[in-house]
């Protein structure tokens, strides 16, 4: 889950990071209030989960309240990148002296932490990235240790920090590392981290993920997801444990494996062409375990996204055999009753998998159609999607 920049600021303030006032504002009245609690200088900053938003116009410096408010007021529902911007933050304007830059995240290649620093941060750090890599520090990291003082002085050193300066970044950096282990981080980046003209070290800016795998040790994480854009069958999904994805097309698929699925999006796109060019709806993987009360949660989500107008269930017979995966086909269109109104591709494979058509066979449910290879059940979900639609 990626962290909006005010809540990313909350973090770092819980942790001990130094940062300036922050306050969210969700109309220019609420911006307007902000900026004269926090007094002088303020800076409204559109509150999107993407960068760049400074060069997209996206925070602007208010020398007064009434500033604040006709920023607030240009800001609130811009659009940055596809990003509608429904909050901006009010925050304490710094006396900015140098910006530099400072990241860790989570490295598979290595199964290791990396930091990255350096002393010319800012908006181009993109570029300074490809232009100039020798002035971006990389040090890995440790995971079972983290961010040590031993640590960040071997980062401010390589990112060649005066001696001054690395005094006072070392233990911020410190901090950050703490930030990114103890929430559970997979990125942590503060872009820029300034010096301002009294030589105090700040965060201005933060990009926080958090690991959604550790969700269960944070009981405070989950109050930090943005119910407001998230996708509703994405939620209700999320409800019943399902790994469910949704895509763009009006092929549903229900598969078991994450590797299966993968495949039966590909060949139901592939099907597709022959058919109106439709295209396969969601990923969901139902799981080994395929009870009918899990097959019945995934057809809910899936029959009530508007956009679907068949299903391909797509299933290989394993631990949970053909015949109980049939068996809750038939009790979940039981326990869906009449809300089950498109028609079903069933294709079973592997253990028991005369049992398993047998028993769909038997129960002879108008929706549900079978199919005898993933091919044939892909090419018939996609036609009838098409004639569907
Ligand atoms: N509180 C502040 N006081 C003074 N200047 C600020 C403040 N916050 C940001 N700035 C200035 O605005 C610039 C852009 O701000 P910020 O880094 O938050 O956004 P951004 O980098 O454009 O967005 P993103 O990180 O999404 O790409 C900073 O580099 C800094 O110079
Ligand atoms: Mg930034």
């Amino acid at each position: 889950m990626d962290l909006f920049e005010y809540q990313a600021r909350d973090l770092f303030e819980k942790h001990g990071v130094p940062v300036l006032a922050g306050i969210v504002a969700t109309t220019p009245e609420e911006a307007k209030a902000a900026a004269e609690k926090i007094g002088g200088v303020t800076v409204v900053k559109a509150q999107v989960k993407v960068g760049g938003r400074g060069k997209a116009g996206g925070v602007k410096v208010a020398k007064t309240a009434d500033e604040a408010y006709q920023y607030a007021q240009d800001i609130l529902g811009m659009d940055i990148k596809g990003h509608t911007v429904h909050r901006v933050m009010i925050a304490e304007g710094a006396d900015i002296a140098e910006e530099y830059y400072f990241s860790v995240l989570l490295d598979r290649a290595n199964r290791s932490y990396l930091a990255m620093c350096s002393v010319e941060g800012g908006m181009e750090i993109e570029q300074l990235a490809v232009e100039r890599p020798e002035a971006l520090a990389r040090v890995d990291v440790n995971p079972a240790e983290g961010i040590t003082e031993a640590k960040a002085r071997e980062i401010v050193e390589q990112a060649k920090f005066d001696s001054e300066t690395a005094e006072k970044i070392v233990p911020v950096l410190v901090k950050l590392g703490e930030v990114y282990t103890k929430e559970d981080a997979t990125l942590v980046e503060v872009n820029p981290l300034v010096k301002t003209g009294n030589g105090e070290v700040l965060a201005l800016d933060g990009k926080v993920s958090l690991d959604d795998n550790a969700e269960f040790r944070h009981e405070d994480h989950a109050g930090l997801a943005d119910k407001s854009s998230a996708d509703p069958l994405e939620e209700k999904a999320k409800e019943n444990d399902l790994n469910y994805v949704k895509l763009d097309g009006e092929v549903g698929i229900i598969g078991n494996g994450a590797g299966l699925v993968m495949s039966t999006l590909d060949v139901v796109a592939y099907a597709g062409e022959k058919h109106g060019n439709v295209k396969p709806a969601n990923f969901l993987d139902i799981g080994g375990g395929a009870s009918a009360e899990v097959m019945a949660a995934g057809l809910d989500v899936i029959l009530n996204d508007p956009q679907v107008k068949s299903v391909f269930v797509n299933v290989f017979g394993g631990i949970t055999a053909c015949d109980a995966v049939a068996n809750g086909i038939v009790k979940a269109l039981e326990i869906l009753g009449d809300s089950a109104t498109k028609p079903i591709v069933v294709r079973l494979d592997g253990n028991n998998v005369d049992e398993g058509r047998q028993i769909l066979a038997d129960a002879n449910h108008p929706l549900v159609t079978s199919a005898e290879t993933m091919d044939s059940g892909a090419d018939k979900a996609a036609e009838l999607a098409n004639s569907a639609k």
